[in-house]
């Protein structure tokens, strides 16, 4: 056997993609993905996609993989790597991985694959250990009490808000930016970067989606290199200024030890704000939907932290995680060549009923497992940060503003690995 090649379990005998393979099947598919029934309710398409097998010919190139059971080998697997700089080089110029956004995602977290990725994973240190939540609660309760302030203002009198923008929107900009010490002043800009970044991080960006994105990642880079300036200028007891203290050790020329920083610190903004919004209206979408569960919440408030890993398997923000072979390798008996790409359809593998019984019910009793925070070396570093979140919220909505409800149809925007919800009106009833 070849080195790296991934070991077939000795229960699960592979199953053979549906021949003969259907290929305008799976483009339809994708198609009505992106459609407003589509981001409503994916659930249909994706157990489509699964009746298709659990490693399916993408359309444009690569694997669909939509099993738990393979996505979760994947990620655990080192024979798997991140699509790295140099990966995307090999892509070819005037390609999606040539942009210019993109390329500067390959130089972040999850574009490093070991040894890079093991020293700079290190670097940002434990962020998020017990001991700093503590201190962060303080300040995502203090936030979450202010935009619950706001919003019982807003519905007063029989008043409708847009939870999304009211709320969502806000909480992660105050929970990341406050950690980072960035002024209040600054939150709405990096928030309109954020949201047109993304796309170089999505399934199949248009070209002007991609321009969108390149435009963003210009003015994030200016933005965060002036951050890192400041703070070597005057440094502080922040992660900004920590994190200039362990590349100085780390790298002798202090210009790459400031770009290494602005990755850090870029990226940690990018990872932190749509992501978690949308966990926070889906919560809220999801729970109003449900208002037996909702009912049941308010009295069994120590099942809080259960309900949020709920919402994350049933919808994650995450719907696509990417690898690609470092080798020539079969997956679940389909061979894949070296460089090919897999894309991890996390949002169907959080509802494969070989992992969950009765996967589409949403059901916040139930001991929810999902691939949302990624796994493996990748695995989220920011988890406990938007679980906090997510839990806070919950308890204080429940506790303030206990009868909540959508009142309108939620919107979401056209996407497939990322989602997000655009709108989401609410009411007290
Ligand atoms: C509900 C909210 C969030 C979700 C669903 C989420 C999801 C993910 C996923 C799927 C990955 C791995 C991607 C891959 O394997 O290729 C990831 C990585 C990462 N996330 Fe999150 N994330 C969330 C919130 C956050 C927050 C709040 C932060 C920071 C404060 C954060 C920081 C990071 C970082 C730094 C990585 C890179 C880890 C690495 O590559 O080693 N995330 N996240």
């Amino acid at each position: 056997m070849k080195a790296g090649v991934i070991v077939e379990p000795a229960v699960a005998a592979p199953r053979a993609v549906t021949p003969p393979f259907d290929r305008r099947s799976v483009v339809s598919l994708f198609s009505r993905l992106r459609k407003p029934g589509g981001q409503c309710n994916p659930l249909p398409l994706y157990a489509e996609l699964r009746s298709m097998g659990n490693i399916i010919p993408a359309p444009w190139g690569g694997q669909l993989l939509t099993s738990f059971e393979l996505c979760d080998q994947v990620l655990r697997n080192k024979a798997w790597l991140v699509p790295d700089g140099d990966w995307r080089a090999r892509q070819g110029a005037g390609t999606r991985w040539t942009a210019a956004s993109s390329r500067e995602m390959s130089k972040t977290l999850p574009g490093l694959n070991p040894p890079h990725h093991t020293k700079v994973r290190r670097s940002a240190g434990n962020m998020f250990d017990r001991k700093s939540l503590e201190s962060i609660k303080v300040m995502v309760e203090q936030a979450t009490d202010n935009l619950l302030d706001r919003l019982s203002r807003a519905l007063r009198n029989g008043g409708e808000a847009d939870f999304s923008a009211l709320v969502s929107e806000e909480l992660p900009v105050m929970a990341i930016g406050g950690w980072l010490g960035i002024p209040p002043g600054d939150f709405a800009l990096l928030r309109e970067f954020t949201h047109d970044q993304v796309f170089a991080q999505e399934l199949l960006p248009s070209a002007s989606q991609l321009a969108l994105s390149d435009a963003a990642t210009a003015g994030l880079r200016e933005y965060f290199m002036a951050l890192v300036a400041r703070r070597r200028e005057t440094p502080g007891d922040d992660p900004v200024s920590g994190w200039i203290r362990t590349w100085d050790a780390l790298e002798p020329d202090p210009e790459a030890a400031d770009e290494a920083v602005y990755f850090l610190a870029l990226f940690v903004v990018l990872a932190a704000l749509e992501t978690t919004s949308n966990l926070l209206s889906t919560m809220v979408w999801l729970l109003s939907e449900h208002p037996l569960q909702m009912e049941w919440l308010r009295s069994h408030p120590q099942h809080v932290a259960g309900a949020v890993e709920e919402v994350l398997r049933y919808d994650s923000p995450t719907h696509v995680v990417s690898r690609v072979a470092g080798d020539d390798l079969t997956l679940a008996g389909v061979p894949v060549a070296k460089d090919e790409m897999v894309h991890l359809m996390v949002g169907a593998a959080n509802h494969d009923p070989a992992q969950h019984t009765d996967p589409d019910i949403f059901d916040i009793r139930r001991k929810a497992t999902h691939l949302s925070f990624s796994g493996g070396i990748h695995y989220c570093l920011g988890a406990p940060l938007a679980r906090l979140e997510a839990t806070t919220l919950l308890t204080g909505l429940l506790r303030r503003i206990p009868h909540l409800r959508v009142s309108r149809e939620p919107e979401w925007a056209p996407r497939v690995a990322f989602r997000r919800l655009t709108a989401l009106h609410v009411v007290e009833s």
